[in-house]
């Protein structure tokens, strides 16, 4: 039987509190006034939608997700358009990867209509919350724990589900100039047959080291390499990865089970030839790269999700013999790379058709 998630309290922040968040919303510090929640367990299933006041959670300290991390989450935005409806972009795609991230992590397959209804029901109840000016968002993260107070290692009997809501400015303060990137061949994300096309939080965990190692030499995010060997290029800690080519190619590496499915990724793989870029999901070797950037090959590169949105990329970093190398993008910001990102962004903010009906409406 399908979810309802209807609204149990009311509690509203004042109008001019939520315009002082929204004056200056930073990334994932505020929340709104509500959450969507939901429980399944072994012997009941799915039960008790529920749209609540947001609140902390009572949990016994024996729950197996602070024990063993089952856990997975997934991210989306809210936009508001100028005439000021609300409208998300391309939800079912974010659905279905929580059922894949589900499936992956032995956690129960939330229904693509409950999911949907979760993220509306949130929506709705916190529009007040959804940002106007220009760049911002509200960015949603409905997310699934075990939530079974059980020590022994085996999959959760009881396991939480909840939505929350975040208004958003842009994940990189000063990232449209252009990010510098650290190049990790020390540690790895993920391993073949592990979790690295699931949305779970040891994914993100694992990453903190090689990304604390960047942030001490600059860097604002990493690019790690394949576990087994360190020579193909996967993906950075939280977005997917892109060169464009002198000669208009898109190139990106192929989501091989061990990257994340980005939605980005895919609506830029399906909007390139519209912009005159041939896209091509390939296996690119780091050296390639490199090699690429420094004889002008590779002219522009950049990092996409949902919280970057289209980050270019300035420079790969690494530590070459003790000491940083920077292998520096023709561009900062590249005319391809602005073309891609106002060819989307103008979408997800209803400014051009939506010939591809990604956006759905939601007030
Ligand atoms: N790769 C990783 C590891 C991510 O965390 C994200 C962000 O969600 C992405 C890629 C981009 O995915 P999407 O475009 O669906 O947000
Ligand atoms: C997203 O883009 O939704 C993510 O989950 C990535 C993270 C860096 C916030």
């Amino acid at each position: 039987m399908a979810l309802s998630f209807t609204r149990q309290d009311t509690t509203t922040t004042p109008t001019a509190e939520i315009e002082k968040v929204l004056a200056d919303p930073g990334f994932g510090v505020n929340f709104t006034d509500h959450m969507a929640t939901a429980t399944w367990s072994a012997d009941q299933g799915w039960h008790d939608g529920a749209l609540e006041n947001y609140h902390p959670f009572d949990l016994d300290p024996g729950v197996a997700v602070f024990h063993y991390g089952q856990e997975i989450f997934e991210g989306l935005k809210a936009y508001r358009w100028s005439d000021g409806s609300i409208w998300v972009f391309r939800p079912e795609m974010n659905a279905r990867r929580f059922q894949r991230s589900a499936q992956r992590m032995e956690l129960p397959v939330l229904d693509e209509a409950d999911f949907l209804a979760s993220i509306d029901a949130l929506i709705t109840a916190d529009a007040a919350w959804v940002p106007s000016a220009d760049e911002m968002s509200l960015y949603v993260r409905p997310f699934l724990f075990a939530s079974e107070s059980f020590l022994g290692v085996r999959s959760s009997n009881v396991v939480q589900y909840a939505a929350i809501a975040s208004p958003a400015a842009p994940y990189f303060e000063g990232g449209i100039g252009g990010v510098d990137i650290w190049v990790t061949t020390t540690y790895s994300r993920v391993g073949s047959g592990g979790t690295g096309a699931a949305k779970c939080g040891g994914n993100y965990a694992a990453s903190l080291i090689a990304q604390n190692e960047g942030a001490r030499h600059g860097c604002a995010q990493v690019l790690f390499t394949d576990a087994a060997t360190h020579t193909w290029i996967e993906e950075l800690g939280g977005m997917n990865f892109f060169v464009v080519t002198a000669d208009d190619r898109l190139l990106t590496p192929p989501t091989s089970g061990t990257i994340l499915e980005g939605i980005t990724r895919d609506s830029i793989l399906t909007l390139a030839p519209e912009i005159g870029l041939a896209p091509e999901e390939k296996p690119l070797t780091l050296d390639e790269v490199l090699a690429g950037i420094v004889d002008g090959e590779i002219t522009e590169a950049f990092a996409c999700g949902t919280a970057a949105v289209v980050t270019p990329i300035r420079s790969l970093r690494r530590e070459v013999e003790g000491h940083d190398e920077d292998v520096v993008l023709t561009h900062s910001f590249g005319p391809k790379t602005a073309k891609i990102r106002q060819t989307l962004v103008d979408i997800q903010w209803g400014r051009t058709p939506d010939r591809h009906e990604w956006m759905r409406r939601i007030a």
